[in-house]
């Protein structure tokens, strides 16, 4: 998350054009921030404190895996149907020198499904919680 802002401020912008970029960006933050998680999409990182210790522990394989080639961003905004992760995780871990072991293949399939499902359920819940 950091450094995709920092390597985004070092461009050529600077003076006035760099402050109104900066601007630009924190409203484009603030407004996703505000509006993505009401469409239903995933920022760059999930709150995880809510979840049960052991899913705590594969998100943070997940994320150590998972950011090498591309942010979290990516997975978190995939749509991927319930039960596709372990197909998916797989072929990602084919890329080369992606480097993730078979093991924790499994164990990161399972935080996605996990987190999937929760998301689904938060999604059902606010739609019933809608009506009267
Ligand atoms: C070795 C590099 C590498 C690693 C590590 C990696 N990915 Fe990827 N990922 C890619 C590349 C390259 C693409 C874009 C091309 C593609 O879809 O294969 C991509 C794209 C994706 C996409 C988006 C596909 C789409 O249709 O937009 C998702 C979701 C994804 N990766 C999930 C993951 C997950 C989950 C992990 C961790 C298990 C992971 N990636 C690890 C290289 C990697």
């Amino acid at each position: 998350m950091t450094h995709s802002v920092s390597s985004r401020l070092r461009g050529p912008a600077s003076g006035l054009a760099g402050l109104a970029g900066l601007a630009g960006l924190a409203l484009a933050f603030a407004l996703g921030g505000a509006l993505l998680p009401a469409c239903g999409s995933a920022p760059n990182s999930i709150d995880v404190r809510g979840y049960p210790p052991d899913m705590q522990a594969r998100y943070d394989l997940f994320e150590k895996r998972c950011t090498r080639c591309h942010e979290l961003e990516r997975p978190l905004n995939a749509q991927v149907g319930a039960g596709g992760w372990p197909k998916y995780v797989r072929r990602m871990a084919r890329h080369p020198a992606a480097g993730i072991p078979a093991e924790e293949q499994r164990e990161i399939a399972l935080f996605l499904e996990y987190h999937a499902e929760r998301r689904r359920d938060a999604q059902r819940q606010a739609l019933e919680g809608g009506a009267p």
